[in-house]
């Protein structure tokens, strides 16, 4: 979380940076700064409380001249969430200016020492321990800024992605990472650093993304130089973007959110473009293909992943399971990572993650690689630290993803592993013929099926007013369909706060039964499958007891038409491939539901898009 971006070059940097902490601001929206360097080297620092427009607002009667600058926009980890712990910080003298995605782990010990060095300290954050260690490393050793930074993180433990400004050396800009990301831009004599390529796009598609322990220096009129912690120079390896500007705009929709709802019959598209033949029963992945043997001899896969991903994980294990007859174990990777996991090289470790920078997840995926398993990735942003840590992977495709509440990279996720199950299960003939033409049909299907689930947009936001002074909701799944409830319920409390629990509908007696009243709705997932008559049954407990039922059921139900309140009909659709298409009324539901309530969809309070942190 919290996003850093850097410019130095020849136009007024302002502009760059104010919207490029935009375009970051789904990494943290609490608080937001900039320190800019105008002519005759004075170095301007802003930051305020709040989103980046309360930012514009405070600097508008502000010198905000100058050429050179950094900025970050905030998602508070130590300190709270103010004016003085806003980034950037700034040294002792005043010189040196420094933003940082990430945390000092030892912050603490640094301070004590700093401190009795006569360092002073103003704010409650990691990261000013480490702009005072640069000054205080550069003092005593009359280094340069360089030599400074990289004597100052050897003291350092923790995750770090930092820019750094000095007004002694007032054409150069560092910037350096560790277990955060960082992408350098470069530009004809401009050079834009930042936590993602999306404040850079606009200006040019020539990258750099740094690696761990390397520091790179930025000088104006001079071409970009990287080194390693020992600084011996490291390689640079400059990839061209494939993303446009106007992927990262709301195209005429009042929210990224809704955007990226209705864009799902597109990116399903994309996703399956090229993967899934256009006839016949034919699912290749590349990395299954270069990967055969790995996934023919495997004795099981386990599956980490977060959030909404984690939940894409829960029905890729049915699918595998299924298709592919391997046993897969889906774990959360914050858990995964401490409970001393038994894995062997046959063992395979499926990393699910939207952002590829989740910082548990990338720490799983370390500790499985320690131990020997073959690591695969399924992430969206091309690059990412997660795609580039795992030994092969699948991206989704699905484009930019900015609502922090995630949508069509939950789709996406879920078809890539269909699509993984599909192409392990041909391999290792686990599959009838009947059933590979069904997936391989349905899969091609989900484009037109998805365009007609989003056709309930108008009735779900209708439906929406009776439930906006709700406290509380139940969504029940079963099968394919528990995750949908869990990732229902999630939608919901993410963008609206209210309280929603997902459970699997015949665990609904065990507990839940004994909440429902007339105020607590129930959204229960219930299209046309083998659980159907079961599921029936959980409705008429709810409605015995007083509850109101919102039910997900497939066209042409007429049983439940009867018995619950409202009914979302959603096209037929294989039962293994339903979760994509249950997903688009649930999330409808969880956005209007929202926007009704006045809630700021896109950037719902506390939640960061991707979170660098444990
Ligand atoms: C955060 C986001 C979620 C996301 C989760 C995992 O909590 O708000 O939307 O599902 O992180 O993120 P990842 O990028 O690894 O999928």
């Amino acid at each position: 979380m919290c996003g850093i971006v850097g410019y130095i070059g020849g136009r007024p940097a302002y502009e760059i940076l104010i919207k490029g902490l935009h375009r970051l601001e789904y990494r943290g929206y609490d608080s937001a700064g900039v320190a800019l360097m105008g002519e005759g080297s004075e170095l301007n620092v802003y930051k305020t409380r709040g989103k980046v427009s309360d930012l514009e607002r405070f600097c508008s009667s502000k010198d905000i001249s100058g050429t050179i600058g950094i900025a970050h926009t905030r998602w508070a980890t130590h300190g709270e969430p103010n004016d003085v712990n806003a980034h950037p910080h700034v040294s002792r003298s005043g010189n040196i200016a420094l933003v940082h995605n990430g945390t000092i782990e030892n912050y603490h010990v640094l301070k004590e020492a700093l401190e009795i060095e006569g360092c002073k300290f103003h704010s409650d954050t990691d990261t000013e321990v480490l702009v005072q260690l640069i000054e205080y490393v550069k003092e005593k050793n009359k280094c340069s800024l360089i030599d400074a930074v990289r004597g100052a993180l050897k003291e350092v433990v923790g995750a770090y992605a930092i820019g750094v400004v000095d007004t002694t050396e007032p054409d150069t800009m560092i910037c350096a990472r560790k277990s955060s990301p960082l992408v350098i831009g470069i530009g004809e004599n401009e050079t834009f650093i930042a936590s993602d390529a999306t404040p850079i796009i606009e200006y040019t598609d020539q990258v750099v993304y740094l690696n761990d322990d390397e520091i790179a220096i930025i000088q104006r009129g001079q071409p970009l130089q990287i080194v390693d912690s020992d600084n011996l120079p490291a390689a640079i390896d400059i990839k061209t973007l494939r993303l446009s500007v106007s992927q990262l705009e709301k195209g005429g929709y009042p929210h990224f959110m809704l955007k990226e709802i209705f864009e799902q019959p597109r990116t399903i598209q994309d996703c399956i473009r090229g993967r899934v033949a256009s006839s016949g029963d034919e699912v290749s992945l590349s990395g299954v293909t270069e990967n055969k043997e790995r996934f023919i001899n495997a004795n099981r896969i386990v599956i980490v992943a977060c959030g909404t991903s984690w939940h894409a994980g829960l029905i890729g294990k049915r699918l595998l399971q299924e298709i592919a007859r391997i046993p897969v174990e889906v774990e959360y990777a914050s858990e995964f990572r401490y409970s001393n996991p038994i894995l062997t090289s046959n063992d395979i470790v499926i990393a699910i993650s939207q952002s590829g920078e989740t910082a548990d997840t990338l720490a799983a995926i370390q500790m499985a690689k320690k131990c020997g398993a073959f690591v695969y990735g399924i992430c969206n942003v091309v690059g990412s630290s997660i795609a580039r840590a795992t030994d092969s992977g699948t991206y989704i495709h699905v484009g930019p993803e900015i609502g922090v509440a995630s949508t069509k990279a939950f789709t996406g996720q879920v078809t890539v592993l269909a699509m993984l199950a599909m192409a392990v299960g041909t391999l290792k003939n686990t599959v009838s013929k009947e059933t590979r033409f069904a997936v391989a049909k349905a899969l091609r299907s989900l484009p037109s099926l998805i365009k007609q689930a989003l056709r309930l947009n108008d009735r779900i936001e209708k439906l929406s007013s009776t439930y906006t002074y709700v406290h509380n909701f139940l969504y029940l799944g079963r099968g394919y369909n528990y995750p949908s409830a869990l990732e229902g319920a999630l939608k919901l409390k993410e963008i609206s706060y209210i309280h929603a629990e997902g459970y699997p509908a015949a665990e609904m007696k065990h507990g839940p039964i004994a909440l429902i009243d007339h105020e607590l709705p129930t959204v229960v997932i219930a299209p046309d499958d083998e659980m159907h008559e079961k599921i029936i049954s959980n409705i008429q407990q709810v409605k015995a007891r007083g509850g109101s039922v919102i039910a997900i059921v497939t066209k042409g139900d007429t049983t439940i038409k009867e018995i619950a309140d409202h009914v979302l009909e959603i096209p037929m659709v294989p039962e293994c491939m339903s979760p994509v298409i249950v997903s688009i009324p649930l999330q409808l539901l969880a956005y209007h539901i929202a926007i009704k309530k006045g809630c700021n969809v896109d950037m719902p309070r506390n939640l960061a898009k991707s979170v660098t942190v444990e």
